[in-house]
């Protein structure tokens, strides 16, 4: 089955086209952060304004090259995320099935970022399956026994993951968002030394994430006391030192699911997957197969909301023509 994805739950537009869960035929992303940059963070009603435009010129690319007519069913995301972007992409994805003559159905922000990691790796997923799902808004281990079947075994008590790198970045000045850039500057650090706490909430998977952002800028502050400003050396230590705190409570809490759930397979996906040191631990750390897609894949995208439908078999449903947004959709809605 031929599929269009269409994502925009945040400040990116997402469109692909996904044949059979695993060839993507057409992936293209149009982000907006260069436009939310100046304001240190997304603001809603300009990043639905911006998906009425981006969302209206990818799907004319795919028009101008003939694709259009390949489509036999649109997913679009339908929650969680910003109740206007939601709105304009659903919207959009209504109008486009009608004039098509095509299924639509409303897909899982969350879970897509889960299915993402079947599109270049079919073959090695088995179940059942320990994802850690890690955005800007998510930090979540979810059991999978099968596609479908999703247990939810842990999530962040307060901040997000991928929320702590930009609320970190934006206090030391970097752009937005904070996660790349502070991936980057930890590889150039010449101390690679962690001194900040990590968090562990005994006798739980849950994370906690907002101590540490206070901790990180409580030190932060004290070094700008101490030296006047920050130099480029010292922003590099920083950021390796609150970077490895994050990820050792990742893998932390990864690995006591793993032990207690007995996985088949590991699958790390969400923006902060992205992070290079997250990645290699887990990899280098891990018995049993990691999966973790390629970073395009694991910030929002369209292929990932094709790949949800697919692999949830969601068309077997009667089409939504009638669906609505669901800004706040849990992962086991
Ligand atoms: O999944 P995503 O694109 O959007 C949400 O659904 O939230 O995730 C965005 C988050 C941002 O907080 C961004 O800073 C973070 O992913 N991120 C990273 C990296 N690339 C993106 N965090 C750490 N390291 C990265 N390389
Ligand atoms: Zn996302």
């Amino acid at each position: 089955m031929i599929i269009l994805g269409i994502e925009s739950s945040c400040d990116d537009s997402g469109i692909a086209i996904l044949e059979d869960g695993k060839n993507l035929l057409h992936n293209k992303i149009y982000s907006q952060t260069d436009i939310h940059a100046s304001f240190g963070g997304i603001v809603p009603e300009v990043a639905a304004r911006q998906h009425v435009s981006s969302l209206g010129n990818l799907i004319q690319e795919i028009k101008d090259l003939n694709m259009l007519n390949l489509i036999q069913g649109v997913a679009v995301t339908k929650g969680p995320g910003l109740a206007g972007s939601l709105l304009v992409g659903i919207n959009y994805a209504k109008s486009l099935a009608y004039a098509l003559n095509v299924p639509v159905r409303g897909i899982n922000h969350l879970t897509g970022h889960i299915h993402a990691a079947w599109i270049e790796n079919q073959e090695e997923i088995e179940f059942p399956v320990i994802a850690l799902l890690v955005s800007g808004g998510h930090s979540e281990l979810v059991l999978m026994k099968s596609h479908k079947e999703k247990i939810l075994l842990g999530q962040t008590r307060d901040d997000a993951a991928g929320e702590v790198f930009d609320k970190v970045a934006r206090f030391m000045d970097l752009e937005y968002p904070g996660g790349p850039v502070i991936d980057k500057r930890s590889q150039l650090s010449k101390s690679k030394t962690r001194t900040l706490p990590v968090t562990n909430i005994k006798d739980t998977l849950d994370y906690s994430f907002s101590g540490l952002k206070t901790s990180t800028i409580k030190y932060i502050s004290k070094i700008i006391e101490q030296n006047g400003q920050l130099d480029d050396n010292l922003i590099n230590d920083i950021c390796y030192n609150f970077q490895d705190a994050v990820v050792e409570q990742l893998v932390i809490k990864l690995n006591m699911a793993v032990e207690e759930y007995e996985p088949k397979s590991i699958i790390v996906c969400g923006g902060v997957a992205a992070n290079s040191h997250l990645r290699t631990r887990i990899k280098n750390e891990s018995t049993i197969p990691v999966i973790i897609p390629s970073p395009k894949l694991c910030t929002d995208n369209g292929a990932m909301i094709a790949a949800a439908a697919f692999y949830e078999n969601s068309f077997s449903k009667e089409s939504e023509l009638d669906l609505d947004v669901f800004p706040s959709l849990k992962m086991t809605d």
